[in-house]
C-alpha cells in the first residue's frame, strides 16, 4: 500500500514535469521607493510582498516582483525613471521552482515512509489535508468536529474544524478563528493551521486552552487555487473562479479584497487581471462565504480572528482602508505585540523581527480585507498574520516548515492567553 503510494506520487509528479516553463527566463527583484508608488505596482505586476524598508522610516517599501523578459523592457525604466530602486534577486524562477518542487518530492516520499499520520517537514496535498481533518474528528469525536462548510467554485469539499471541550455550547467560552491559504501560493500557512490543531487535539500542549477557549480553524480556505498552485502555477495567488467579466482570460478573485468591508472603492482592485482582483461583488466568492459565515455564527464570542498569509513576519491590524485606528487601537497593538514577541523569542537567528501595526501604515491602503471586515463586524482582535519566508519568498524549503509551525504555535498561545485575560 505504502509503496503503491510512493509509485503513483512519482508518476504524477513526472505528468506534470514543465509545468514551471511559464517562468523560464522571468526574474525576481526587489525594488524600494514610496509606499504609494509600490502600492500601485500591485495593479500592474505580480507583487510577491512588501515590507517597510526600515524599522525606522516609515513610508518607505521594500517590495518582491517578478518580471518577466518583456515586462523587464517595460519596467526597468519605469524604476529608474520613477526613482525606485531595484535590485535582482533571482535570475530564473522556473529554475528555483524546480529545485524546490525537486526538495518537496524528496520530503513527500521520506514522510510516507515514515508512516506518520502527519509531519512537519512536507507539504501535503488538499484530500490529505481533508482526510487528516476526518481522521482527528473520529479519533477525537468528543472534541473535534468537523464542518464541511461548503463547495469552492470548483467543487472542492471546504472543510474546517471546531475545537470544543464543550460542544461550542458553553456561551461564556470565548471563539478564535483562524484561516490559512486564502491565498493560494501562500504554502507555508495549512502546516501552521494543522500545527495548531494538533497542539491543541493531540498533544493538549496547552490544556487550559483547549478547556477554555473554542476554535474555529481553516486550513485550507481556497482550495481550488491550492491545487491549481501545485498542478499549474506555482505562483498562483487567487480563487479559480469564472463568474465575472473577462474570467477566461483572467479567472479567478482575490479573496482577501472580497470581503464586504469598503469593497468597490477603488478602481484598480476592479480589474480582473490584477493578482487583487476584488470580484464582481462583495462575498462573491464561495470560499469567502465560508469564512464570513464560521465568523458570524459566532459573533456574540468571537474574539480574535487572524488571518495566515506568507509572508513577511508582520502582525497587522485594521483599518487598512484609511490607515487609523479602531477605538480598540491600544489594545490591537497590545495583543498583536504580545503574540510578536512570543514568536520573536524562538525565531531563527536570520529571522527579521515581527513587525506589529496598522496595515495601512505599515505597508499601504487596501480593501475587502478579512482583517478590517472582522474588526467591522465587531471581533475585537483581528489581524492578517504575514509568516516568515526567510530568504525562500513563499518556496519555504520543507525543512523549516517545523520551526515556522513551532514558533507560530507560541504566538498562538501567547493570543489566546491574552483574549483569556479580556474575558
Ligand atoms: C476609517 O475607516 C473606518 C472603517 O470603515 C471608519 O470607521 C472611520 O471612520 C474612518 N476614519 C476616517 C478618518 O475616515
Amino acid at each position: 500500500m505504502k509503496t503503491l503510494a510512493v509509485c503513483c506520487f512519482l508518476l504524477l509528479a513526472s505528468l506534470s514535469e514543465g509545468r514551471h516553463e511559464k517562468y523560464e527566463g522571468h526574474q525576481l527583484f526587489r525594488v524600494r521607493g514610496p509606499a504609494a508608488e509600490i502600492a500601485a505596482l500591485e495593479y500592474e505586476l505580480d507583487l510577491l510582498s512588501a515590507k517597510p524598508a526600515t524599522r525606522s522610516q516609515s513610508g518607505v517599501l521594500d517590495a518582491v516582483v517578478r518580471l518577466s523578459p518583456s515586462e523587464r523592457e517595460q519596467w526597468l525604466p519605469y524604476f529608474e525613471g520613477h526613482g525606485l530602486s531595484h535590485s535582482l534577486i533571482a535570475e530564473n524562477l522556473a529554475e528555483l521552482l524546480r529545485t524546490e518542487e525537486a526538495r518537496i518530492q524528496s520530503s513527500r516520499i521520506a514522510a510516507k515512509r515514515s508512516g506518520k499520520s502527519i509531519s512537519w517537514d512536507t507539504y501535503y496535498r488538499h484530500e490529505e489535508i481533508n482526510d487528516y481533518l476526518d481522521s482527528l474528528g473520529a479519533e477525537y469525536p468528543q472534541l473535534v468536529t468537523v464542518i464541511n462548510a461548503g463547495l469552492s467554485y470548483e467543487g472542492r469539499q471546504i472543510k474546517y474544524v471546531r475545537i470544543s471541550t464543550t460542544r461550542f455550547e458553553d456561551l461564556r467560552k470565548p471563539v478564535i478563528v483562524i484561516d490559512a491559504a486564502v491565498h493560494a501560493r501562500e504554502w507555508v500557512t495549512p502546516p501552521v493551521a494543522l500545527y495548531i490543531i494538533h497542539q491543541l487535539v493531540v498533544e493538549l500542549a496547552a490544556a487550559d486552552l483547549t478547556e477554555q477557549v473554542d476554535w474555529i480553524i481553516i486550513p485550507v480556505a481556497n482550495p481550488d487555487g491550492y491545487e491549481y498552485s501545485i498542478d499549474e502555477d506555482r505562483l498562483w495567488r487567487k480563487t479559480r473562479s469564472r463568474s465575472h467579466a473577462n474570467a477566461d482570460r483572467c479567472p479567478g478573485v482575490d479573496g482577501n479584497r472580497n470581503f464586504d468591508h469598503h469593497w468597490g472603492t477603488v478602481a484598480g482592485n476592479a480589474n480582473p487581471c490584477t493578482i487583487v482582483y476584488e470580484g464582481p461583488s462583495a462575498f462573491s466568492e464561495p470560499e469567502i462565504r465560508v469564512i464570513r459565515d464560521a465568523v458570524l455564527q459566532n459573533l456574540n464570542r468571537a474574539s480574535l480572528y487572524l488571518s495566515l498569509h506568507s509572508y513577511g513576519n508582520m502582525f497587522l491590524y485594521a483599518w487598512g482602508n484609511n490607515g487609523t485606528l479602531p477605538s480598540n487601537g491600544l489594545i490591537l497593538h497590545l495583543a498583536g505585540v504580545t503574540m510578536a514577541t512570543a514568536i520573536d523569542a524562538l525565531a531563527l537567528p536570520k529571522a527579521d523581527p515581527y513587525i506589529v501595526g496598522n496595515a495601512a501604515n505599515v505597508l499601504y491602503f487596501t480593501t475587502g480585507t478579512s482583517r478590517d471586515w472582522t474588526r467591522a463586524v465587531g471581533v475585537p482582535l483581528t489581524y492578517t498574520v504575514e509568516l516568515p519566508g526567510y530568504e525562500y519568498l513563499f518556496e519555504v524549503p520543507p525543512e523549516y516548515i517545523e520551526q515556522i509551525v513551532t514558533e507560530t504555535w507560541a504566538g498562538i498561545e501567547a493570543g489566546a492567553r491574552f483574549v483569556l485575560t479580556m474575558a
